[in-house]
């Protein structure tokens, strides 16, 4: 609304909306965040009338000046919004209007609220993403530390959580941390493709200024400028995709969650969670609980449901802006905070996690986890593989209905399975190391990973940002 407390478009209505029309079309409580952004982008559709002949220098400068003032003052929680404010850009050009008269009504020429949402919520969620780059880069770099001191430390590796083959705590740490990896490199092709400005596209169909939006993105930091208006105020993928990426990010933390919280449960012991992110119950005194897993893993729901949110707010929609657009920020502010929140949490409790290499090496005398190098040891003496999987197998059934271990078998009794000296065979150390291949299990391989890792978070940190 203006300072006459009418709204913005109030020319060709006879009466201000109803109470409850207003309440309903509002959203400052939820948008008031993107004024730093809305005021840049200001800043640069000014200079863009100015170029274009529109705005006298001074009065280009005085406009800008106002624009961040308010900015300040929004910043600071000086400024007063207005019951009757519809949103945060019309509270900025309120504001402004203000303190510069008629020359504040010059600031709109051009420009639409269609083209200046798009382009505040890009910049919004191009920043609030490099800030969650650098909470998947703190957490990989845990990963990474706790993997390199646990490079050689032996652990039953899981499938179906049933013990299958040894592997070293710092391949599967690592294994993790890929998956992290891969999310930043989502989130900087994300940003790519993100970093356009909408301004010039006006409410649909540009202006009739000549006003040069390529200028005006490059003057946001921006990498381009839409190709086309309708796409430019229409197109919410940039959000969905972000909200995409959010969830997928969500699903590796409630994974690592979900180890976690496993391994240091009693029926494992395989690490402890620092006091200060283990809590306690109200009535059992002896418990220490893994809420801070726990809840990591579920919000990784409340995630997946905004981008759920997105989907359906946009699937359906025909070309061209629409009010029901509006209702895209509550869900896009709500994944990135929820990540912000979440991904700080875990680290610390990865960070703090007291790990025990002697429980995880106890757990590697299950005979079990050695079958297949049993089985592969019989395939390097000639056997087809399904025939040595089905003598190793035999042989383990045979030392159950006998009560009787591999650890028992006698020289001869491995000589005759066609494993001569077997027995050393049943060793995590051993079988970690005979794993040679790159990407497996032993202890070399965790260290070219976790060099390769680290030379990645290495290059990402090198990546300038316009946004800063
Ligand atoms: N608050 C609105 C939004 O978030 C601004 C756009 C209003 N545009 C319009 N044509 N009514 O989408």
């Amino acid at each position: 609304m203006t300072a006459g407390g009418k709204p913005l478009w109030s020319g060709r209505f006879s009466e201000p909306p109803a109470p409850e029309a207003h309440a309903l079309g509002r959203s400052l409580d939820v948008d008031a965040r993107l004024a730093p952004h809305d005021v840049a982008a200001g800043v640069a559709h000014v200079r863009a009338l100015q170029d274009a002949g529109l705005l006298e220098a001074a009065d280009a400068d005085a406009l800008a000046s106002a624009l961040t003032a308010v900015g300040v003052e929004i910043a600071e929680g000086t400024l007063a919004f207005d019951g009757a404010d519809e949103d945060v850009h019309s509270a900025v050009e309120r504001a402004v209007t203000e303190r510069l008269g008629s020359l504040g009504e010059r600031l709109h020429a051009g420009r639409s609220r269609n083209d200046l949402v798009v382009t505040d919520l890009r910049l919004w969620l191009l920043a609030a993403s490099e800030r969650i780059e650098e909470d998947l880069a703190a957490l990989i770099a845990v990963l990474i530390d706790h993997a390199r001191e646990h490079d050689a430390t032996v652990m039953p590796g899981l499938t179906h959580a049933r013990f299958a083959q040894p592997v070293t705590l710092g391949h599967h740490l690592l294994a993790h941390a890929w998956a992290f990896d891969r999310d930043r490199e989502r989130l900087t092709q994300w940003a790519d493709r993100a970093s356009t400005s909408a301004l010039g596209a006006g409410a649909i169909a540009t202006s009739t200024f000549g006003l040069d939006p390529v200028a005006t993105a490059r003057r946001l930091g921006l990498l381009r400028a839409f190709e086309n208006s309708i796409d430019a105020v229409s197109d919410r993928d940039f959000v969905q995709e972000f909200s995409a990426v959010a969830a997928i990010v969500g699903t590796h933390v409630s994974r690592l969650a979900a180890d976690l919280a496993r391994w240091t449960d009693e029926s494992l012991a395989w690490a402890d969670f620092d006091d200060a992110y283990a809590t306690g119950s109200s009535m059992m005194p002896q418990k220490r609980n893994p809420d801070t897993a726990e809840l990591a893993r579920g919000k990784a729901a409340r995630i997946a449901a905004r981008f759920g949110q997105l989907t359906a707010l946009l699937q359906g929609l025909p070309l061209g802006y629409h009010r029901d657009l509006q209702e895209d920020k509550e869900p896009a502010f709500d994944a990135a905070d929820t990540l912000e929140l979440v991904l700080p949490a875990l680290t610390g409790a990865v960070r703090t996690l007291a790990i025990h290499p002697q429980a995880m090496r106890a757990a590697c005398d299950a005979e079990g986890l050695y079958a297949t190098d049993l089985a592969e040891a019989l395939v390097r003496s000639g056997m087809p593989f399904r025939e040595a999987h089905r003598r190793t197998g035999a042989l383990l059934r045979e030392l159950e209905e006998r009560g009787s271990r591999l650890r028992d078998l006698t020289a001869q009794e491995w000589a005759a399975f066609g494993v001569p000296g077997g027995g050393a065979l049943l060793d995590a150390d051993r079988s970690v190391a005979s794993r040679t291949i790159a990407g497996g299990p032993s202890t070399s391989s965790v260290r070219a990973q976790a060099d390769a890792l680290s030379a990645r978070l290495g290059a990402r940190a090198e990546r300038i940002s316009p946004l800063g």
